[in-house]
């Protein structure tokens, strides 16, 4: 078998510079991605949920609130339980399985916990 290693050192030798401005501009862009998705769950529950949970409350069983230690004692506090409700919809709160897609409502459970972390006081 050949030795590449010498011509794949020479090559870098050269394009080093433009291997980097290729790399470089990922460590910008993922994080902005990141940021932006984030940015989306967070639109989506204002647009779908805010109407009965303002600021994590609940307006219709006010005991069943999105706030950290209510979702714990409930067993809500983890992505697929968030999620299945949001889909399957629960007594008074309506299901979202056919109106929202099934990124759109990882997006917004996402965002939820998240939110429910510091009780939605940003
Ligand atoms: C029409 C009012 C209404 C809307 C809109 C609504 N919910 Fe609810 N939500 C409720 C009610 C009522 C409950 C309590 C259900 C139960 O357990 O009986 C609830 C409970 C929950 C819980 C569980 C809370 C707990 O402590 O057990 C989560 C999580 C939740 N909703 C998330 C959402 C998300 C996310 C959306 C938007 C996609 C949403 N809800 C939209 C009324 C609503």
């Amino acid at each position: 078998m050949e030795n590449y290693w010498p011509l794949f050192i020479e090559i870098m030798d050269k394009y080093w510079s433009v291997a980097l401005a290729f790399i470089l501009p990922c460590f910008v862009v993922f994080p902005t991605l990141a940021t932006v998705r984030d940015q989306r769950g967070e639109t989506l529950f204002q647009l779908n949920c805010s109407v009965c949970h303002a600021g994590g409350n609940n307006i219709i069983i006010p005991e069943k609130s999105l706030k950290k230690e209510t979702l714990e004692e409930n067993g809500m506090n983890n992505l697929n339980a968030i999620v299945y409700q949001i889909v399957n919809g629960k007594n008074g709160m309506p299901a979202f399985g056919g109106r929202l897609t099934e990124k759109e409502i990882q997006e917004i459970a996402t965002y939820l916990l998240e939110a429910s972390e510091n009780n939605f006081q940003d």
